[in-house]
């Protein structure tokens, strides 16, 4: 049996769509229902439908032998797995916004909100600017606007949200896209069978 781990939401049915293509079809997970696992035993696979921040901690413990997670949320847990396979969409960049206007205080050290703590930090400390984190955990837009924060270090896609709130992007920080995850030692395992999958989804992501 193999143990995947999606994300809740589009891109993880986008995933499901390419996987059942290659054989590991699964129709139950398309019924409108709070069902979490769903599972296959004809074609040896179970889904694991969770979080998509937590997709690399069940795979890195082994709950699910592979997964797909954006490279943001494995840059920012930095989990102790493979990562196999750029899958070539949920594309976006990682950013630096500000109101419009925004002039940066260089004499003091600037203070950056976040859901994204660690890339945040690594991304100044490279550029040698001392910052001070506030960590929250959605509507980051709002920080700059109530004066919570100077800047923000968040996921811009098409820009319509800092559009709609008077911001803009400063500062490009990375790329973003969906990536094909394996746990280390049950990749080792299932080497086979893991190979096989990702030949088969590099081949379809080229034409993403
Ligand atoms: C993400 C991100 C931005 C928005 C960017 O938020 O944090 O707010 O999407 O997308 P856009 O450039 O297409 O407007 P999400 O929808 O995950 O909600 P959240 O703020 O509650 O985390």
């Amino acid at each position: 049996m193999l143990n995947i781990a999606l994300p809740k939401g589009r891109l993880g049915m986008k995933v499901y769509d390419m996987l059942a293509d290659i054989g590991y079809e699964c129709p139950e997970i398309l019924s409108d229902n709070r069902k979490l696992i769903f599972e296959n035993e004809k074609n040896g696979v179970r889904y694991l439908l969770v979080k998509p921040t937590d997709v690399p901690i069940y795979v890195e413990y082994g709950a699910a032998d592979i997964g797909v997670a954006g490279k943001d949320v494995i840059l920012e847990q930095e989990p102790d797995l493979y990562e196999l396979l750029d899958l070539g969409f949920g594309k976006c960049r990682m950013c630096v916004a500000a109101p419009i206007g925004y002039r940066e205080d260089p004499d003091r050290p600037l203070r950056v909100a976040t859901k994204f703590p660690n890339i945040a930090k690594n991304y100044y400390m490279s550029k040698n600017r001392e910052i001070e984190i506030i960590k929250l955990y959605g509507s980051i837009e709002i920080a700059p606007l109530t004066s919570l924060s100077d800047v923000i270090v968040d996921i811009v896609e098409t820009g319509a949200t800092l559009k709609e709130n008077n911001l803009e992007v400063i500062e490009s920080i990375l790329q973003i896209s969906a990536r094909l995850i394996a746990n280390k030692a049950l990749c080792n395992f299932k080497s086979q069978e893991i190979e096989r999958i990702v030949g088969m989804l590099r081949s379809r992501s080229r034409f993403e």
